[in-house]
């Protein structure tokens, strides 16, 4: 991907180059020195801060390492110059060094600052204690380059072609002679595939602008040199990066990764000619995970995990003489480069990821200054709203939007003729979101909800009517996530409890009490249903009329956001996000199974993307460039493909025109059924008599018709169960309709005799003896004569005092009986003797036959 950078300032000095510094860690200032003796400070938006103005040229200056104080040196005076970013302050201190400094750097770990001479004399200052140790002759010419490490030692090289390693205290513990001029000392940690030391313990250094020169503090002895192929030109400079990798920029434009792993150790990754001409400087940014390299008038950058694709390339067309430094803030939000001829441009090259929805409307940052509100949905062309501070919050409603940082939010009307500033409001904390519907603007800050009108009432209205806090008075809950819908304001508590509160007359409607914290809330547009995730990120929905609520199934717990369909025929569906993944899900609210939540499928989403608002299946993310790009969800294929998976995924989103569609195509009966089963589910009925219709499944198009105009929904919901052979919930159902007894039909009707059996029990006990006799001749048949013995008995004790058919019961009674006997013994019958068993089958059949022939006429 090929982006383009927005320029955001460009400073210019005409003359010679220029050395400049971002303000470490915050990159809220940048300094910058030209040929003219002073140091000037910028903000980051091109406003100057101060100026320092110095005796003589500027001949080093560095930042420490929280960006508090910048530290100075001038060719024609033995002080240092300090400016205090906090308080606006310059101040001076006396280096006690005779020679001219040529070499400044503080610490990235403590508060010291080394400066270095043309003598080769160090001083070290901790600016804490204002203790200074001068250290006279540590080398005998001139300091050109230095490098501090994590554990506070200091490397320096020096004309003499020397490095010397000191502690803090300035004792050297390490020194090595180089061939040339050293340049560019570092510290890293190299990969030894054996025992890594702990801590920056190689020290790496540019010799004479041709080799590369390693050692390792632990085992001096034994350096490295690297040397490079003739054509690329002398080294530039090099950068440390990841897991022992060095990025080295050369002078004939050549952009070269090395990997120090022992194994491999000088090895190139990868080259590229990124300049034709020439190459004046590399930079990385860590925060970014990119590297960039400057020369002729472009810059380009590269993504370290894809090396070999060109992330942005920037042409600056009027940059003849070429460009000459490269350096990012800490946070990798801006590109600064300098020129030739004393010009400096900076580029944006990350944006904080900043932006709001409010139905089919955006909002969000595309320029440190600027919001943009677009409605592409809508048709509206996009607005630009450029605004007074650096926003670290962004809300929009249907008419208004705002932004805003600590405790301070600008409001800005959306009118036909184009953006109104409103007002600016001050709140008793610092805002942590706001949102917006038509009126209201409600503001979370230190655990409570102010709850205010955008644009005043009329003179009349009290201010009290006006603005309210939220949770009332007494209560003590602490508000960790809110949100605004036209109606409704709801909050969820660190303590677990979700309130919903009728705007317009300030109401509490409902509170619903979770047993776990709330973490954040998410309702969707009209605020019939809210989704939320519990401090044991679980999602649920609930349902804040009435508090019903069901768990969201295959809920991961890195998710940080909700976001509901705004595509309005298509209630029900949102989708869930983390950075990696959006989930998708479809909220059925009336099947057989009662409401549900299904998990329909997930899509990847692209590196950096934050979606913002969903759409008939299309996700607008956010990026880190400040742009919005759409991102097509997998679940929702069905809209341009048409295969048999595509039919499921329209069923579980219970798309129906678009699978009816979908089946037509397909052809086969299996599509056809497959939608005839969801409709049954879904207790569509007269679309499942359609699609059965389609399919030729004439029983069932009579079966459906046979139940069309029943109102109960339980006894519907049981009908279509037992279409749908789940008996045993078509069973519960019944049961709890108002007909129950279809449950015992269904059973008899199934031949389930034990379940029949059971229901018979509850529901109709009249009924036991003639579904014991069913069950007994069905036992009977299958040579279970025991069992059919006892339910024989069933059906004639339970009816015993009534029973006209006595006799004949007695006789099966005494067949049964028999039979059992027969039964019983044939399993000894090899111990009988044969004739033994033939008589007594003689008499079994004497004695039936003299039964049935006597017993009917008594
Ligand atoms: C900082 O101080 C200088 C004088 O020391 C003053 O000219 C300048 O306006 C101040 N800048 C700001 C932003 O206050
Ligand atoms: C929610 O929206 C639907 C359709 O837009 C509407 O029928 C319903 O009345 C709305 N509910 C509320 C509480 O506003
Ligand atoms: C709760 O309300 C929702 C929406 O109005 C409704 O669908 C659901 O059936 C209700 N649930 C209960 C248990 O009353």
């Amino acid at each position: 991907m090929i982006s383009s950078l927005s320029l955001s300032l460009s400073l210019s000095w005409l003359g010679s180059c220029l050395q400049y510094k971002w303000q470490k860690t915050l990159g809220n200032y940048i300094a910058v020195a030209g040929s003219d003796s002073s140091v000037k400070i910028f903000d980051r938006h091109g406003q100057r801060k101060n100026e320092l103005n110095l005796p003589g040229r500027c001949v080093g200056m560095d930042w420490d390492k929280d960006g508090d104080i910048l530290a100075v040196i001038s060719d024609k005076s033995s002080s240092v110059y300090l400016w205090d970013a906090n308080v606006n302050k310059t101040s001076q201190i006396d280096s006690g060094m005779r020679d001219q400094m040529s070499f400044i750097l503080w610490s990235k770990a403590g508060p010291l600052l080394a400066v270095g001479t043309n003598k080769g004399n160090l001083l070290i200052y901790n600016q804490q204690t204002s203790r200074k140790i001068p250290v006279l002759g540590k080398h005998t010419k001139r300091i050109t380059c230095g490098c501090w490490s994590s554990q506070n030692l200091l490397a320096l090289g020096s004309e003499d072609c020397s490095v010397t390693i000191s502690n803090q205290e300035g004792d050297t513990v390490r020194q090595t002679s180089v061939r040339s001029d050293p340049a560019d000392v570092q510290f890293s940690v190299m990969k030894t595939d054996e025992r890594s030391s702990p801590g920056e313990s190689t020290v790496s250094v540019a010799v004479g602008k041709k080799t590369l020169f390693l050692f390792n503090l632990n085992d001096p002895d034994n350096p490295i040199e690297l040397a490079f192929q003739q054509r690329y030109g002398h080294i530039i400079s090099y950068r440390w990066y990841g897991d022992g990798y060095i990025l080295i920029g050369f002078s004939q434009g050549y952009f070269v990764v090395i990997s120090t792993h022992i194994r491999e150790i000088g090895q190139e990754l990868f080259q590229a000619h990124n300049h034709k001409d020439s190459l004046t400087s590399v930079a990385i940014s860590s925060a970014l995970n990119k590297a960039a390299s400057c020369g002729d008038n472009s810059i380009k950058i590269h993504d370290l995990s894809e090396l070999k694709e060109m992330d942005a390339i920037v042409n600056l067309e009027d940059e003849t003489q070429g460009l000459d430094q490269l350096s990012w803030t800490d946070d990798g939000q801006l590109l600064a480069v300098s020129t030739q001829r004393g010009a400096l441009h900076v580029f944006l090259t990350r944006l904080p990821i900043l932006g709001h929805s409010c139905g089919t409307r955006l909002a969000y940052l595309t320029s440190l200054l600027e919001v943009t509100v677009s409605n592409r949905v809508e048709g509206e062309a996009p607005v630009a709203v450029a605004v007074e501070v650096e926003p670290n919050f962004i809300a929009v409603g249907p008419y208004h939007v705002a932004v805003g940082m600590n405790n301070r939010a600008w409001f800005y009307a959306l009118g036909d003729s184009g953006v109104e500033r409103l007002k600016d409001m001050e709140y008793l904390g610092t805002i942590a979101t706001m949102c917006l519907n038509s009126e209201y603007a409600a503001a979370l800050f230190e655990g409570k909800v102010q709850l205010h009108m955008v644009r005043r009432g009329g003179e009349g209205q009290h201010e009290q009517r006006q603005t309210r806090l939220f949770p009332d008075g007494d209560r003590k809950e602490h508000i960790v996530s809110h949100a605004l819908t036209n109606d409704f304001l709801f909050y969820g508590t660190d303590s677990g409890v979700i309130v919903c509160i009728l705007v317009e007359d300030w109401q509490m409607l409902n509170e619903y009490r979770h047993p776990v914290g709330i973490k954040k809330v998410f309702p969707d547009p009209n605020g019939t249903r809210l989704a939320f995730i519990d401090d044991k990120s679980d999602g649920f929905l609930l349902s804040p009329v009435n508090d019903s609520h069901v768990e969201i199934p295959s809920f991961s717990p890195t998710i940080t956001g909700v976001l509901w369909e705004t595509w309005p025929s298509d209630k029900g569906v949102f989708v869930s996000f983390d950075d990696d993944k959006v989930y998708t899900y479809a909220m059925h609210k009336n099947t057989i199974y009662g409401p549900r939540v299904v998990f329909v499928g997930s899509t990847k989403l692209p590196f950096s993307h934050k979606p913002l608002l969903l759409y008939n299946g299309e996700l607008t993310c956010q990026t880190q460039s400040g742009k919005t790009s759409s991102v097509a969800l997998s679940t929702h294929t069905f809209l341009t493909h048409t295969h048999s998976p595509q039919l499921t995924q329209a069923l579980m989103l219970k798309r129906f025109p678009e699978a009816w569609e979908l089946c037509k195509v397909l052809g086969g009966p299996a599509g056809w059924a497959e939608m005839g089963r969801s409709c049954l589910i879904h207790m569509e009925v007269e679309l499942a008599v359609r699609v059965f219709r389609m399919s030729g499944n004439v029983g069932m198009v009579m079966s459906l018709q046979g139940i069309k105009g029943i109102e109960d929904r339980s006894l519907l919901a049981g009908h279509l169960a037992m279409f749908l052979n789940d008996y045993n919930l078509a069973q519960d159902l019944y049961l709890e309709s108002s007909c129950p007894n279809t449950a015992l039909e269904m059973r008899r009707d199934l031949q389930h005799w034990d379940s029949a059996l059971m229901l018979a029990k509850r529901l109709a006990e009249d009924q036991i003896p003639f579904i014991s006799k069913e069950y007994a001749v069905q036992l009977e048949f299958i040579g279970d004569y025991v069992n059919a013995l006892s339910h024989y008995e069933k059906g004639m004790t339970h009816n015993n005092k009534a029973s006209h058919h006595y006799p004949l019961q007695c006789v099966l009674w005494f067949y049964f009986s028999i039979q059992a006997f027969i039964f019983c013994i044939r399993g000894v019958k090899n111990l009988l003797p044969s004739y033994l068993s033939s008589f007594l089958h003689l008499c079994v059949c004497v004695c039936v036959c003299v039964c049935v022939c006597v017993v009917p006429g008594a």
